[in-house]
């Protein structure tokens, strides 16, 4: 019985290097024990802007222990850009130490490497920087007239908004504004790199191990042949991660410098400044609907800030362009550069963000035209994507929506705000429709197949990363799935350059593109046994008998899944809904989560179990944005005020909820062959919007700002009047 329970995919197995976690033998990047290993300590500016006249390194250099002291002063020389404001991408070059500027409160400005870690931190503290100063640009919000139009994915539109609004018998204009946050995954972002004969070894926590490869390699001018990235486990990064940062540059040029293999690791304090952060979003709503609920127009303009040396933009305005039936559409982004870091990818990075302004519009606009809001996005409901007019692959939204609503009770509430209640405590409900893209992407793999007496084991290679998602769990029994082995039987080996390429983990494709590579290779090495003895391709044989009739003790082969011409056909997207119970004290404004229910249609689920933990994770830092997540800038010295857990707010197991999560039976094969689509971040998507529709029904306050503080929501007024 108990190899039926772990045979294949959909079973709620429990995670196969669960064990390995809970007893410590599974590591982390700085965990490995490397012989000669020394430390580096990174220094960072302690102004926003300007630049260093002046470096005196004498006091540290007398110290013990001591190795080396690097600033721009004699940093090996990198590759720059040469453009003004370049991209930022997962593959980008990190230049470093390369010049006196300064662009932000906190930039690393040098380097010690000392034999022990202490020696490294009490050294770092006695190299003297002199600076120029002058005034950074920090708050966006005083500098509107820099705002710029973005390179990629800005601007889009369709119909005519102006129109659009004219025609509505119910129209609105709201601006929603979301703050800066940090990704903040428990695993510090670090690294051992070791540079020997022209040839970079990098224990580094990423994401993306070929993106890594080539960021090392660019940075450095040398052939990706030459860089070697490891990363077996990784202990969070929610986007943080997906590209190799400066640090990592940092300690490869220390390594070449000094010889020695390099440890370093960012502070908890140095990640809210050095591994950038989510953007402050302000997002101008306007929506128009007719009487009857038909939207007639939706425009979602988007402000927000850049660094001074690089471009990143969240697309807030994504979701608002296929999400819901409307004619007349607008979506613009304008950046306006500030000294700070460059933001950059966080979980859901624009979903996340622009469905707490749309979803919150939909619910201000339906309440406006006395509307049940569940009704009145389903009435707006599309089966085709009318930004690129492709029809979506599977769209369940508004089956979430209705079985959500059947599950959570929807029908006790009250459409009148503030009119249930016990005792002191005001009651609300709230929903939002969640949408997240289902990317899929080239993924390679490699399956060796060993035979011992009557048992065949299978190892399965890719560059692919587990970052606490399940990764190796899908990967075995996916494996299991198609090699027709228990999962025991399956070893699972990721993490390393020097295995097959695959996307990395990010955007919610990890899941559907390593267990389509995975797939690929087992179908192959099928494939070619059965070739080997002219076997039909169809016969059923097992994997074993296949390699005893070869007389084969060991096997390999490799494939390679990628997206088909159906897909770039349709527009693949994972749907959900959340549904949200709030009780608010009315006197203090405090206010608790009661209930959860989060309904999912993301395709095949592969493992109910690591599936329920994306979307529980993804609810977790929803409520956050809510409630709490928010740091806080220095408005004259570009600083961040919250430094630690101590002031950066996130929910513990008190503020959540009782979560109920629902996956809709969905197998969506133009997705891909396996019907798997991405589930990490569709959980956080609109969790914010369903608190903050809560919260309305609740109080009849509109609260537009993130986070939801007590102290906001007792200040704010009610705005329960119907236009
Ligand atoms: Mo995700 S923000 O692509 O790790």
């Amino acid at each position: 019985m108990e190899t039926k329970t772990s045979m294949g995919i959909g079973n709620a197995i429990d995670r196969v290097e669960g064990h390995l976690k809970v007893t410590g033998k599974a590591k982390y990047s700085s965990e490995f024990q490397i012989e000669n290993k020394v430390y580096a300590q990174a220094i960072t500016s302690t102004i926003a802007k300007g630049e260093i006249i002046s470096v005196d390194t004498s006091e540290a250099e007398k110290q013990k222990g001591v190795l080396a002291i690097i600033t721009y002063k004699n940093a090996e020389k990198l590759k720059t850009s040469d453009k003004k404001l370049p991209v930022l991408d997962v593959d980008s070059i990190q230049p470093v130490l390369q010049s006196p500027n300064i662009h932000y409160y906190g930039e690393y400005i040098g380097l010690v490497v000392a034999e022990t870690f202490e020696q490294a931190q009490y050294a770092a503290r006695l190299v003297k920087f002199e600076y120029k100063k002058e005034t950074p640009k920090i708050n966006f919000k005083n500098h509107r007239e820099d705002a710029y139009r973005p390179k990629e994915e800005s601007d889009y539109s369709r119909g005519n908004v102006e129109e659009g609004l004219a025609e509505a018998d119910v129209k609105l204009e709201m601006t929603y504004n979301t703050p800066i946050e940090h990704h903040h995954p428990m695993e510090l972002h670090a690294i051992i790199a070791t540079w020997e004969n022209g040839k970079v070894k990098a224990y580094a926590s990423q994401q993306m191990i070929d993106n890594a490869a080539k960021t090392i390699a660019k940075t450095f001018q040398i052939s990706k042949e030459n860089v070697r990235v490891i990363s077996p486990y990784v202990g969070g990064g929610f986007g943080s991660k997906l590209a190799a940062k400066q640090h990592v540059i940092l300690a490869i040029m220390a390594a070449k410098k000094v010889g020695r293999p390099i440890q370093l690791t960012v502070t908890r304090n140095q990640m809210f400044t050095n591994t950038n952060l989510r953007q402050y979003n302000e997002q101008k709503m306007r929506i128009g609907a007719k009487k009857n609920g038909t939207l007639t127009a939706l425009s979602h303009e988007t402000l927000s800030h850049t660094s001074t040396y690089e471009e990143f933009q969240e697309s807030c305005g994504a979701v608002t362009k296929m999400l819901y039936k409307v004619p007349n559409n607008l979506v613009t982004h304008r950046l306006v550069p500030t000294n700070l870091q460059t933001p950059f990818a966080m979980r859901a990075p624009g979903e996340a963000t622009g469905s707490f302004a749309l979803e919150c519009a939909m619910d201000e606009l339906a309440w406006k035209l006395k509307m049940d809001p569940i009704d009145f996005r389903i009435k707006n409901d599309t089966q085709t994507d009318l930004s690129n007019d492709k029809p979506f692959s599977s769209r369940l939204l508004k089956e979430c929506l209705r079985i959500g609503a059947e599950k959570f009770g929807w029908k006790e509430r009250n459409m009148e705000p503030a009119t249930k209640t016990n005792g002191n405590w005001l009651i609300g409900y709230g929903v939002s429709g969640a949408s997240r893209g289902a990317p899929y992407q080239k993924t390679s793999s490699k399956v060796i197949l060993e035979r011992k007496n009557q048992t065949v084991y299978a190892t399965i290679q890719m560059d692919a990363t587990d970052i606490g998602t399940g990764s190796y769990t899908i990967i075995a029994q996916t494996a299991s799935e198609y090699l027709k082995i228990p999962v025991e039987q399956i070893n699972v080996e990721l993490g390393d350059s020097l295995f097959p390429v695959t996307p990395g983990s990010g955007g919610s494709w990890g899941a559907a593109s390593f267990a389509n590579g995975a797939r690929m290779a087992c179908l192959n090495a099928i494939k070619e046994l059965k070739k080997k003895l002219n076997v039909g391709e169809n016969e059923e044989i097992s994997v074993e008998k296949l390699l005893t009739d070869n007389k084969l003790d060991k096997f390999e082969a490799e494939g390679t899944a990628e997206p088909s011409e159906e897909f770039e056909k349709h527009s693949v997207y994972s749907f959900g809904a959340n549904f949200c119970e709030v009780w608010v004290d009315k006197d203090t404004g405090m206010y608790r989560i009661k209930k959860m229910v989060n309904v999912g249609a993301c395709g095949k689920i592969l493992n109910p179990k690591t599936s329920f933990g994306q979307i529980i994770g993804g609810l977790t830092m929803g409520a956050g944005m809510a409630l709490a997540e928010q740091t806080r800038v220095e408005p004259n010295f570009g600083n961040f005020i919250t430094r630690s857990f101590a002031d950066y707010h996130v929910p513990v197991n008190l503020d959540m909820a009782n979560i109920e999560v629902i996956f809709l039976p969905e197998e969506d094969k133009i997705a891909n062959a396996m019907g798997v689509k991405g589930v990490g971040e569709l959980g956080i998507t609109s969790v914010a919007a369903s608190i903050a529709n809560a919260i309305f029904n609740a109080t009849g306050k509109r609260m537009r700002d993130l986070p939801i503080t007590p102290e906001k929501l007792i200040m704010a007024k009610k705005e329960i009047g119907v236009a």
